[in-house]
């Protein structure tokens, strides 16, 4: 009944099965082994773009701030959502990483920004003149932090407010694969052609043991994110290891088959909690992450009962949590959390 995260899962046995291949012998050090060729290959194929550049890091943290910085100078602003894990759970790298960027919360309800709230935002920062913050960047997330998705469509509306003021686009898809499995887009679609330049690709949450990637669609920084990465002490030597997870999560279809698992469990926790009375959903749950309200005692009550998931915080005389499920829940997790959950 582990349901705190998606992180709380274990590595696929496909991935593990990789680092033991790949644990044989000797390669070159530092992103210079032959695997991570057949990465970007495999990368520029899924994502129909020949040019992309492609840079493994071990943590999300790493790849959106890394991201960032070469996006923004240390003078301008960083449009997020207000909840956005680089606003509020990466405490302060990408500020850091980026000498200094100042993040700007964007509103929107259900962890989303919407056209209107970004161009609020957009006509608020960068009018100053030399006394404020210049406009630097926007980042989106997808799946959001509430659990909810953004479509091509959606995510086109918010590059465009952006692109037509000059800026840069990023997407951090820590959990980028129940993105698209949620709404059936391709990786093109929810990315470039959606006016996305720089995409964190996660790995770990959904089946890796530690990996990300910071997908660059147009090459011509790929130099200084190298460059960044080392100063950063984020490039591994022992980089084949990186490079294994990678190559397996994104061959055969493995990524979106661990993720189809994820929100189908999801899917199967919202049925369930459909059933249980005076249970509702904060947000809306097309993936993997849900945020049920329910009344007061059931937080007690599960817990006791050995189920494992974040409280948060709930309007008056309501309590609320959040639920993750993962490539590894099974239906059996799921029938036993809602079993605890239950009056
Ligand atoms: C939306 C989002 N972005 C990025 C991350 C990556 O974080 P980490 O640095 O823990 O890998 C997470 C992990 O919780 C996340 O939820």
């Amino acid at each position: 009944m582990f349901f705190a995260s998606d992180n709380g899962s274990g590595a696929a046995p496909e991935i593990i099965a990789a680092l033991t291949r790949a644990n044989d012998g000797y390669a070159r050090s530092y992103g210079a082994d032959p695997i991570m060729a057949r990465v970007k290959t495999l990368v520029r194929d899924l994502f129909d773009a020949p040019e992309a550049e492609v840079h493994l890091v071990a943590t999300g943290t790493a790849a959106n701030s890394l991201s960032i910085a070469l996006l923004t100078p240390p003078w301008a602003a960083v449009f997020a959502h207000a909840d956005a894990h680089v606003a509020v759970d990466e405490c302060g790298a990408p500020e850091f990483f980026s000498g200094g960027a100042k993040m700007i919360g964007v509103g929107g309800a259900h962890g989303k920004m919407t056209p209107q709230s970004l161009s609020d935002a957009l006509s608020r920062v960068g009018e100053g003149g030399v006394h404020g913050v210049q406009r630097g960047m926007l980042t989106l997330t997808n799946v959001t932090e509430a659990g909810t998705v953004y479509t091509p469509a959606e995510i086109a509306a918010l590059t465009e407010l952006a692109k037509a003021k000059g800026l840069p686009c990023h997407l951090d898809g820590a959990r980028f694969a129940n993105a698209l499995v949620a709404t059936g887009a391709t990786p093109a679609q929810m990315t470039w052609q959606a006016g996305i330049d720089v995409l964190s690709l996660g790995g770990t949450k959904n089946g890796c043991l530690g990996v990300e990637a910071v997908v660059l669609f147009d090459p011509a920084k790929a130099w200084e994110l190298e460059l960044r990465r080392k100063r950063a002490g984020h490039l591994f030597s022992k980089h084949r290891y990186l490079s294994a997870q990678m190559e397996a999560y994104l061959t055969d279809g493995l990524w979106l088959r661990l993720a189809t698992h994820a929100n189908a469990m999801g899917a199967r926790l919202v049925q369930g909690l459909a059933q249980i009375p005076g249970t509702s959903l904060l947000h809306p749950a097309p993936a993997n992450m849900l945020f049920p309200i329910w009344p007061l005692g059931t937080n007690d009550r599960a817990a006791a009962r050995g189920a494992v998931y974040y409280p948060m915080p709930a309007p008056a005389g309501h309590e609320a949590g959040r639920l993750v499920a993962s490539w590894s829940t099974t239906d059996a997790e799921v029938d036993a959390v809602l079993t605890a959950l239950a009056p």
